[in-house]
């Protein structure tokens, strides 16, 4: 593929060749005409990617099985405050910026794509594969008062995205009692807590025991490991992202990214159901406690407004984020048990008792 460029490179020196036997200076001439503007040199690489051997087409055909691309929330969440995650646009003029704090409104919203996540038409070359936010990411909620850093190989990328917003104002551990001003109020660190979950630094903790600072789950490459591993068809993993599919109608586990460390492969969905039937157990009975107290409302699956103590908000703060997260306890097993069993311990003395006992 190289060779196109190694082409370019001799037309440029073959013009410098014409320099050569200088007899004496003659008087300086007029201006000459401007020539024309001339072959910009970029279209070479077009074949560096767009090749009968490129992965591309697999790649894009994942990627349109994908949440990111059918998801549909581009349009939804075409607004200030939201375009930065949500759509193509929005995500790249961050970069530009460096900032969220002046985002246009796109008029033709595009789902996260391709030119999202690499530099596609820029150089046109292959080193437009190149991520467009490779680097280490500063999350946006502090734990216990420090910045925290995502710093996980290709997996950079997903962090500023999949990550907890901040909540504010927010409830602290034996603090004032706090208020939730309206009904169905989506209080909470929105649908992608993922991150700060996986780095067991969440800010709601409660007191209790002590949460785990090791997670099996915190790989090098973080999201990718699992998320990108050797995908199933165009329905999970690779460019598709999902890790669940429909197999002749039962929803399956896509395991590949699981094996490097799993070596028995069958014990994985017996393990997974166990911590999945655990960490339901624990949201159940949490769950209760926050409907008799009146913070959740289970109709509509938002908080109630009212005057809480604070610690009981702070439960159901992590109850939230547990929801959200998706992923049933994997992404951190023991920081999330913990996280669930303090809330549920906290809610008992606060005067609603466990249903499990
Ligand atoms: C870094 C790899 C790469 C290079 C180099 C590259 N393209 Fe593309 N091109 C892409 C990708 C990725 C897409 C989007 C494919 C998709 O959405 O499935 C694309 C899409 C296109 C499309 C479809 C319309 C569009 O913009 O989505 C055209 C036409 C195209 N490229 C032409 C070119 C031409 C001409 C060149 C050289 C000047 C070139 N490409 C160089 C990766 C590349
Ligand atoms: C949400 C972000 C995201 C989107 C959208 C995305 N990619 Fe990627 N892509 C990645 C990441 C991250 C990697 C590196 C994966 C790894 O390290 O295993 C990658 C790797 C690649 C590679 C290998 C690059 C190399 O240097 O060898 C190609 C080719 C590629 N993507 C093509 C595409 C195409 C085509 C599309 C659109 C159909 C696309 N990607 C959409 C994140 C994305
Ligand atoms: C520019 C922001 C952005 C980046 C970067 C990004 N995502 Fe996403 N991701 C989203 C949004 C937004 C959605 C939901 C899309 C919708 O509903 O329209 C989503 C959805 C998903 C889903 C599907 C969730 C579901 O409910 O089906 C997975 C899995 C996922 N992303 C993983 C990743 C991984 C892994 C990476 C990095 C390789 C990544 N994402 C990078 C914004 C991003
Ligand atoms: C920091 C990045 C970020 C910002 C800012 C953001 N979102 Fe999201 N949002 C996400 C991600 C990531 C997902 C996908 C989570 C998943 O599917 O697991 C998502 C999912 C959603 C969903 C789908 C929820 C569901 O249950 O399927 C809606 C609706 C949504 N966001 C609306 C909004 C609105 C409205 C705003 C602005 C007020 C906003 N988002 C701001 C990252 C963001
Ligand atoms: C150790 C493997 C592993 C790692 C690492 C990992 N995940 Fe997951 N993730 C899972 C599993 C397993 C699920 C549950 C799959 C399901 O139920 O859809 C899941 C669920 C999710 C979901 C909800 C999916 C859905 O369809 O509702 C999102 C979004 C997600 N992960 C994003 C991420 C992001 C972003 C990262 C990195 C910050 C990450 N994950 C790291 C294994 C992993
Ligand atoms: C980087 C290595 C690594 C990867 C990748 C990995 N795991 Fe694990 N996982 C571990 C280790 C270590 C443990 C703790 C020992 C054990 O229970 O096997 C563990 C524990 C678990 C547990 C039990 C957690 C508990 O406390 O109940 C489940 C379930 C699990 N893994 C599922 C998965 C799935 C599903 C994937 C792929 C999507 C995956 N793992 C990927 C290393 C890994």
């Amino acid at each position: 593929m190289k060779k196109n460029l190694k082409f370019a490179a001799l037309v440029v020196s073959a013009g410098l060749i014409m320099a050569s036997c200088e007899g004496p200076m003659g008087p300086v001439g007029e201006d000459g005409p401007k020539g024309d503007k001339g072959d910009p040199g970029t279209t070479l690489g077009c074949a560096e990617c767009h090749n009968s051997s490129s992965p591309m087409s697999a790649f894009s055909a994942q990627w349109s099985e994908s949440t990111h691309a059918r998801g549909g929330n581009a349009a939804y969440a075409n607004r200030a405050g939201c375009v930065q995650c949500h759509t193509s646009q929005g995500f790249l003029e961050y970069l530009a910026e460096g900032s969220t704090a002046n985002i246009s409104v796109p008029s033709n919203p595009m789902q996260i794509n391709c030119a999202t996540c690499h530099n596609i038409h820029d150089t046109y070359s292959d080193a437009d594969w190149a991520l467009t936010n490779p680097g280490a990411q500063t999350l946006e909620v502090k734990y216990a008062g420090a910045d925290v850093i995502w710093d996980k190989g290709s997996s950079n990328q997903c962090a500023f995205c999949h990550q907890s917003r901040s909540v504010n104002p927010a409830p602290t551990v034996n603090g004032a009692d706090f208020t939730i001003a309206s009904n169905g109020t989506r209080i909470g660190p929105h649908h992608g807590p993922n991150t700060n979950l996986i780095l067991g630094k969440t800010p709601f903790e409660l007191p209790g025991e002590a949460h785990p600072t090791n997670n099996p789950h915190s790989t090098a490459n973080g999201c990718v490991t699992c998320h990108m591993s050797t995908p199933y068809g165009y329905l999970a993993g690779g460019h598709n992202m999902g890790l669940m599919y429909d197999s002749h109608g039962t929803e399956t586990l896509l395991k590949t990214g699981c094996t490097t460390c799993h070596t028995n492969a069958t014990e994985i969905d017996g393990k997974v159901n166990a911590l999945t039937a655990d960490i339901e157990d624990k949201m159940g009975r949490l769950e209760a406690q926050l409907t008799e107290a009146g913070v959740y409302n289970p109709a509509t699956g938002l908080a109630k407004a009212g005057t809480f103590k604070a610690n009981a908000v702070l439960a159901y703060l992590n109850y939230n984020t547990v929801k959200e997260d998706r992923s049933n306890g994997l992404h951190n097993p023991g920081y999330i048990r913990t996280l669930l069993d303090n809330s549920i311990a906290t809610m008992e003395t606060l005067g609603f008792a466990d249903p499990a006992k």
